[in-house]
């Protein structure tokens, strides 16, 4: 295994990922993990995260410098390089500019990390303070504009140091060294799978676990899916799902969710038909900021009463993954809308801590151990859903009749969509119930009648999105198949908006 001391960088995980790519097992562990404990743990290599911190800063993270001394490779990126360089008797300068964004660097040929490179390449940079002077017994071998030492050596002792950041997608090669680093000079096979990673962490939950009790909310989501079937592998019937179905998922989810995690896996799943109690609760209400807050509010509330009736419990299962632990850092972004994540933390019941066994995981990388664990493929491959569901899909009072009307045409568009192989293609997509009636004409009668509006986005992360190119000859089988095949629609519209300006829901 590779260790990946942590100095607070927030590209730590990215590293991780990195490693996991090139099929190399690593495990992140802090700074001021015990030299000893290090040494007798028999990693092949140590990887030093970058960090916010000036080495000369009295709050910065130091490790102890013994572990130079044990003869296992390092590799110092940013902070990790800076703090190598002053530990052992380098310098290190604070510029007056940052240097960051992507930069030109020149790789030396002697440098073990740039084997088979090509000498000019482009990195990403992001510091302030740099290597001015190695420390003796280091070798320059790479040199920025800004950077006299871009990157430093000490081969005889197996000492390696970046200041750029070779597990940013921007760092051209950065592939390529982590590569060079991990096979030809930490000596890894590569013969590590993600089947490991499943395996490893059921291990990991049984012995932390053990006999306690297990609680989770399972949506049907790829994430709290994935959460809750590791946790099940571990523990079996001492973990309970609750699976609160509000009522509002698409056509036929609530059943197929029952199906595959109860017949197929056995789990030990609860399953609440709420949807009257939602809709009660949502009777005359319009306005989206305040359905979303009732149907979040009413969520947890259901959820606390089928935990209460199971008594004491020891562990919440969430499916947490890495994006949502850094996005939960920021605080100062403006409100949109309020999102509910079926799975947000209850405060009324009764547990003393989180298992979140996808915490260290990149949504691919969930995707890719859920297929390893057999879930099927169209839960695997689901594409997002918000947790209030069609609720915030039907401009509007919620009634259960728009919601039959509403899940009907949404099924026609999806089996579409997936009969013309664009369900990967198009990362989200589905129907709108507008809440515009219109004239209309059918045989030889006037109608006035419902207005269907179809969305369809591509987004690599959800944070802006282009609407889809569907072909007009997809959209037009959709509309008429829409129109026969559901009463009360007269007619259907493609929504053209990006976000921004628009949102991806409507609500
Ligand atoms: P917007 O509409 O804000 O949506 O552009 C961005 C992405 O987030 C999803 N979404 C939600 N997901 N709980 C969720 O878990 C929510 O309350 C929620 N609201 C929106 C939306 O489907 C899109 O993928």
């Amino acid at each position: 295994a590779i260790l990946i001391l942590d100095f607070g960088g927030q590209y730590s995980q990215l590293i991780a990922r990195r490693v996991r790519d090139l099929n190399v097992y690593c495990e992140i562990k802090s700074y001021k993990t015990n030299v000893e404990q290090i040494r007798s743990s028999g990693y092949k290599g140590i990887i030093f995260s970058g960090g916010p911190n000036s080495v000369y800063t009295e709050i910065a993270p130091v490790c102890d410098k013994q572990v130079f001394e044990l003869g296992i490779p390092v590799l110092g990126i940013c902070y990790g390089a800076q703090l190598m360089s002053y530990l052992l008797g380098g310098k290190v300068s604070s510029s007056k500019v940052r240097e960051y964004g992507k930069t030109p660097v020149n790789f030396l040929e002697s440098g073990a990390l740039f084997q088979n490179i090509e000498k000019d390449s482009v990195c990403w940079m992001s510091h302030t303070d740099y290597i001015s002077v190695a420390p003796e017994g280091f070798q320059i071998t790479a040199v920025s504009d800004a950077c006299p030492v871009a990157a430093m050596e000490n081969g005889a002792r197996k000492l390696y140091a970046l200041q750029f950041h070779p597990e940013v997608e921007h760092t051209v090669r950065g592939n390529e060294i982590l590569k060079n680093f991990l096979y030809n000079i930490c000596g890894c096979k590569g013969d590590w799978q993600m089947a490991s990673f499943a395996a490893e962490t059921i291990q990991h939950i049984k012995d932390t676990v053990g006999d306690k009790k297990v609680i989770c909310a399972l949506s049907g989501g790829v994430d709290s899916s994935v959460a809750a079937l590791l946790v099940h592998k571990a523990i079996g019937k001492n973990l309970t799902c609750i699976f609160v179905d509000h009522g509002m998922l698409r056509k036929n989810e609530g059943d197929d969710v029952e199906n595959v995690f109860r017949k197929q896996f056995d789990m030990n799943l609860i399953r609440v038909n709420a949807q009257e109690r939602f809709l009660a609760k949502l009777k005359g209400v319009t306005e989206p900021e305040q359905k979303r807050k009732i149907i979040g509010e009413e969520f947890i509330r259901v959820f606390e009463e089928e935990a209460k009736k199971i008594g004491h419990v020891d562990y919440l299962c969430q499916g947490t993954i890495y994006p949502d632990v850094v996005e939960s850092g920021t605080g100062d972004a403006a409100v949109i809308k309020s999102h509910h994540n079926v799975g947000g933390l209850p405060d009324d019941v009764d547990f003393t801590g989180l298992v979140e066994p996808l915490r260290s995981l990149f949504k691919d990388e969930v995707r890719r151990v859920g297929l390893e664990l057999g879930i099927p493929e169209h839960l695997v491959w689901r594409q997002p859903f918000p947790g209030p569901g069609l609720g915030i899909r039907i401009m509007g009072e919620v009634t259960a009749e728009k919601l039959a009307i509403l899940q009907d045409a949404d099924a026609i568009f999806r089996e579409e969509i997936a009969l013309a192989g664009l369900d990967k293609k198009i990362n989200q997509y589905f129907a709108v119930l507008t809440g515009i009636k219109s004239v209309g004409v059918m045989g030889d009668g006037r109608t006035y009648s419902n207005t269907i509006a179809l969305r369809g986005v591509t987004t690599s992360d959800f944070m802006t999105a282009d609407w889809a190119r569907i072909p007009y000859d997809l959209l037009e089988k959709v509309s008429s198949r829409i129109i026969n095949e559901v009463k009360q629609v007269n007619r259907v519209v493609y929504d053209i908006t990006s976000k921004p300006p628009a949102t991806i829901e409507w609500e």
